[in-house]
Parts: structure tokens; sequence; C-alpha cells
């Protein structure tokens, strides 16, 4: 969930642990704060670059934040929670309080779930995913026979919406527009009201929480949702116990949930209605970003299309390789590639935690209880020690990596999580979604690549990520502004 947290997070650089404040401070902040606004990314660099292997200090709208480089991850990321905490830091930072964004005591199921039943053996879901987006792309995208401006981020993002929906709600609804409406905007909602609520103090947010829009349509989004999925978990409960049910059980989200509730929650429909869309918020714009984003590099580099291409054609076409244990896994090019474009176009900060006892790190740095951690993920991201050209695209950079010997091999791939490479966070509350997310993005890029040749319009270069306060997301102006074809193959 740190995407959506991540995204509110809005920080002012304000000094390092020890500097004085100066006389000029106020100066300064009004700069910075400017400076936030329109260049966030490069002030992270920046404060990263000057900092570097030391704790460092920054103000947030929400309060001072503390930046924790690489060399002290090791210390932090295996802590419990009644230390260091991360349900806390996104409830903090969602004002979950306010917007109900929390799984609560279901969050260790949610993650559980994911873990064991959607990303282990994904193989037996890639028909009906392959089916899902082989339809999205047959009636929405169609054949472009010629070259043919797409608005790539809003396609993929409804692409993202119908696979998610395929495995966490089933067919029953996940072509529902009114299900995709909801599974996709109850994130915007809730992200844009704890961004506003932000801005008042904490006397004026239960009056602002009642005034504010915002709270309406999540609270809209949850009664529409659970009309939907009420009769449906109704139905399997009444089905529960028949030889038929037993013999062809549904295979999605609603029904692991419903498997693994104690029975009194069984029916709990408003419980499973709101894990079912933090599920979606917390899959759904993440995973499109970086398809959109990987798309758009396929575009300003095409010469990787061809030996991507080769590789699905190699891996996956032959011997139907799409539906083999480890087919998506064998791509070990693409595998590469799309860890390079999240490298360059993957979030600001990560590892969003509190400090709930002090600790106390080796360099002498005493964070007390409430102190609030972001490891500065983009200074990482660029950071030539590690990434040699760091400004280059490289699409088979962690390719080579992984040839070196078996420990590269597994340090490497774009699932491994490590204390320089925090895209999908570390230590406990690492994603637990990042394998599901891995194999559907390969899925979408394997099926585009096998279907169309993709280029920039011409005298345009690549779309760049749009930066809002610390959230990164694809430039969604497609074809106004920079335009990405698509031509049938
Ligand atoms: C490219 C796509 C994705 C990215 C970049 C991403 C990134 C992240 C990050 C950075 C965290 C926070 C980790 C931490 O604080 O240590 C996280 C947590 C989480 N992600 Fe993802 N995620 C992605 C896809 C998904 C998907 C597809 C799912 C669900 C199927 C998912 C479910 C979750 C959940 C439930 C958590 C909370 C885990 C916890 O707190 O224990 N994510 N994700």
């Amino acid at each position: 969930m740190s995407w959506i947290s991540n995204a509110t997070v809005q920080l002012l650089i304000l000094s390092s642990f020890n500097a004085r404040e100066s006389a000029f401070y106020g100066r300064v902040v009004r700069y910075l704060r400017l400076r936030w606004m329109f260049d966030a990314e490069s002030l992270v660099r920046d404060s990263y670059n000057k900092y570097y292997d030391k704790v460092y200090k920054i103000r947030a709208t929400e309060g001072v934040q503390v930046l924790i480089p690489p060399r002290l991850l090791g210390e932090l990321k295996g802590l419990p929670e009644d230390v260091l905490s991360a349900t806390e830091a996104v409830r903090e930072a969602m004002l979950s309080k306010y917007t109900g964004f929390c799984p609560g005591n279901n969050g260790e199921l949610l993650t559980t779930l994911i873990r064991t039943k959607l990303s282990s053996n994904f193989a037996r879901l890639v028909p009906k995913l392959k089916d899902e987006l082989d339809y999205i792309l047959a009636t929405e995208l169609g054949d472009c026979e010629d070259w043919t401006p797409v608005k790539m981020q809003p396609f993929v993002l409804r692409v993202v919406a119908r696979m998610t929906g395929c495995a966490f709600v089933g067919p029953a609804i996940s072509r529902n527009e009114e299900w995709m409406d909801i599974s996709v905007n109850y994130a915007v909602h809730v992200f844009l009201a704890a961004v506003k609520l932000q801005f008042f103090p904490e006397w004026l947010r239960p009056l602002m929480r009642r005034v504010l829009p915002d709270f309406r349509r999540i609270e809209r989004d949850i009664s529409r949702a659970k009309s939907m999925l009420q009769p449906i978990i109704e139905q399997r409960l009444r089905d529960i116990g028949s030889p038929e049910y037993e013999e062809e059980k549904p295979d999605d989200f609603i029904q692991w949930l419903l498997d693994s509730l104690p029975e009194e929650e069984k029916s709990g429909f408003q419980t499973q209605t709101e894990l079912q869309l933090i599920l979606s918020a917390a899959a759904i714009h993440t995973t499109t970003n970086l398809i959109a984003e990987s798309v758009f590099d396929l575009a300003a580099h095409p010469e990787w299309q061809g030996t991507l291409r080769d590789e699905v054609m190699e891996t996956l076409e032959r011997d139907n390789g799409w539906e083999k244990k480890d087919g998506m896994a064998r791509l070990q090019q693409m595998d590469s590639f799309i860890k390079e474009v999240q490298r360059l176009a993957g979030n600001i900060t990560a590892f969003i935690r509190k400090v709930i006892k002090p600790i106390d790190l080796s360099d002498g740095t005493h964070l007390p209880e409430g102190t609030k951690l972001l490891t500065p993920l983009v200074g990482m991201s660029h950071d030539e020690r590690l990434y040699p050209e760091p400004e280059r695209f490289d699409a088979l950079r962690f390719y080579r990596l992984r040839q070196r010997s078996a420990e590269d091999a597994n340090r490497y791939q774009f699932t491994s999580t490590g204390d320089t490479n925090m895209n999908f966070g570390a230590g406990k509350h690492a994603c637990p979604g990042r394998f599901f997310a891995a194999n559907a993005i390969k899925m979408v890029l394997a099926r585009f690549l096998l279907r169309y040749d993709i280029r920039l319009k011409d005298g345009k270069t690549r779309p760049e990520p749009m930066v809002i306060m610390m959230s990164k997301t694809p430039n969604p102006n497609g074809e106004t502004k920079e335009s990405i074809y698509g031509k049938l193959l």
C-alpha cells in the first residue's frame, strides 16, 4: 500500500541531522516548498547525494521524516512491528482514522492469501488471464492496421483492472463497468481525501471529513461494491458443501477469503468488501504505472522490441510455454527490461515506517518513539556507485548481472529486494503482490509485442513520468502531446 502513502508524503528538505537551522530558515523553506512542489524528484536525489550514507531529516506536511541510507537499512528492516511499524506509518499517512483505508486485523491474512493463492502456481491462472487480456485487446485496441495513436495509460488501466478483477472477484463481475469503475477509483478517492485532509489541523478534521465530497465518494464506492459482492458471497455460502460446488470451486480472492475466514466472519460482507477494495488499490495503479512506463520505453527504444519479441516467441509461444510452471520466469530479458524501467521511473521514496519503541543505530543516531522513516529510493536508483552510467536506459543491465553467478541470478530479478533496491519495500512488509505483478506485466507486454509494433509520434520524445508531490505517474496525455502509436504486425 505504500504506493498510495508514498503519494501523500509531501516533503520539504530541512537540514542534515546535525545542521543548525539558520536565520534564513523561512526563506529557505519557501524556496524548498516551491522546489518540492515542482521538482520533488531532484530534491530527494540532491539530498541523497549530499548526505549519502548519513541519516538526515526532511519535513513533510504531516511532520518531520527521517531519511535512512541503505547502509543502515539492515539494522531496521527485520525489527518487529511493536518496535518499527509499517502499519502505523501507513495508517497515519493515509489518515485511516478518517478514510477507513486499513486492512485492520486482516492485513496478515491478505498478505498470506496473496502469497499462497494468488502468486504460487500462477500458471493455473494464465488461461483465464490470457483470455481476458486478448478480449480487451481485441475489443478496445483492435487491429490498428495502420499506425494508430493510443492513449496508453488509460488503456492499460482498463487492462489491469480487468485482469486483477478476473483473479480477485471472478467472471461474474470482473467485466462489469461499474465494478471496474469502483476498483479503479476507490484508491483515487482515498488518496484525494487523505491529501486534502492533511491541510487541516487535527481538531478540524472530524468536521472536514463531513464536508469534503471525497469522503462521500469513498462511502459510495464501498456501498456500491458491497451491493455487487454480497449476492455472490451469499450464493457461495449457500452452495458450500454441495458436491458440484466442491468439485468446481471458484478460484478467486472472494473464495480464498471465504475459505480462510473463521465461521462467524464469513458473512461479514462489509469487511470482505473493504478488503477487496484495498487489494485493488494496492494492485491496480502500481501495476498499470509500470506497464505504461514499459510501453513508453519500448517506443523510445524500439531496438529492444525485436529482442524481447524473440524471447517471447522462444519461451512462451513454442510448446505453449504460457502454461508451463516457470513460463513467465523464463522471460529473463524481459524481466531485466521491466526492472530497468522501474529503476528509472519508479517511486521517489520507500520503506515508510514509524518508530514505536526508541531505536539506536550503529552510527549513533537515536530514533525516538514516533519518528517517521523513509528511504531515498530515487537517489539510490540513480547512484553511479550502484549503477554505472545511471542515466542510460540499459534494458539488459540486470540480465547481464544475473549471468555472473547463481547468487546474482537471484539478486537481480525484478522481484528481488535488497538494501539498495527498494521498489518493493523491505523486510516483512515487502510487497507480497510483486510476483503476481511481475507475471501480469510480462503477460501484457508479451501479448503487446506479439500483436503490435510500437513507436513514438514523429519528432516526439518519451513521455516522462509526471511527478505530483511525492507520487510519480505515467503521462496520461499520450494522444495530444506525445503519442504512442501501435501497428498490427
Ligand atoms: C509493480 C507493481 C507493484 C509495486 C511497485 C508495489 C509496491 C509496493 C511497495 C513499495 C509496498 C510497501 C512495502 C514496504 O513498505 O516494505 C507494497 C506493499 C503491498 N503491496 Fe504492492 N506493489 C505492486 C503490486 C502489488 C500487487 C499486484 C498487489 C496485490 C496483488 C500488491 C499488494 C500489496 C500489499 C497487500 C502490500 C502491503 C504489505 C504489508 O504491509 O505487509 N502490490 N507494494
